[in-house]
């Protein structure tokens, strides 16, 4: 699957998800878990949606493999932060290394996608000629 398809189609289910946590919040008049939707919502929906739009504009990166392996990981690492914040935030502390392991990836994965934006067009334009990808 390419990158962009897989990111948008990933990006449309997180925020069904986070529409429907944010309308429970809403109903139960219960925002402590705000932060953990605010994050789904915008790691969830809106960058990877970004991601989607970038990786449809450029389909040499779109193609790659290391577009997809951004785009998993991005997925994974949004899951993670915002299962460990949901869990701070509602007052169960062991939250604080998971939120913690999934900020470092979400971090390591945007220097990914850093990399991916920043690496010079040929090189990419050469490798989606290649027949292997
Ligand atoms: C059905 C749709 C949604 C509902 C019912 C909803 C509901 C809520 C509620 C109840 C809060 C807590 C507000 C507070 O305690 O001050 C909140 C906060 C927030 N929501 Fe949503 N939300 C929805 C969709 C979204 C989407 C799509 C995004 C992002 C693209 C988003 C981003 C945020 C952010 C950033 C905050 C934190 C705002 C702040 O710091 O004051 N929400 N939402």
């Amino acid at each position: 699957m390419k990158a962009s398809v897989l990111s948008f189609r990933a990006a449309v289910l997180f925020v069904i998800v986070g529409m429907a946590w944010g309308i429970v919040m809403a109903v139960s008049q219960d925002h402590a878990a705000m932060p953990a939707h605010a994050h789904l919502n915008l790691l969830g929906w809106v960058s990877l949606f970004l991601f989607g739009i970038y990786y449809h504009l450029h389909p040499a990166i779109d193609r790659g493999r290391l577009a997809a392996i951004q785009a998993w990981v991005w997925i994974v690492g949004t899951a993670i932060l915002t299962v460990g914040v949901g869990l701070v935030r509602t007052g169960t502390e062991s939250g604080e290394p998971i939120a913690a392991a999934g900020s470092i990836i979400v971090f390591a994965d945007i220097l990914l996608f850093a990399w991916l934006v920043f690496r010079p067009a040929e090189s990419a334009a050469a490798r989606s000629a290649l027949p292997a990808e």
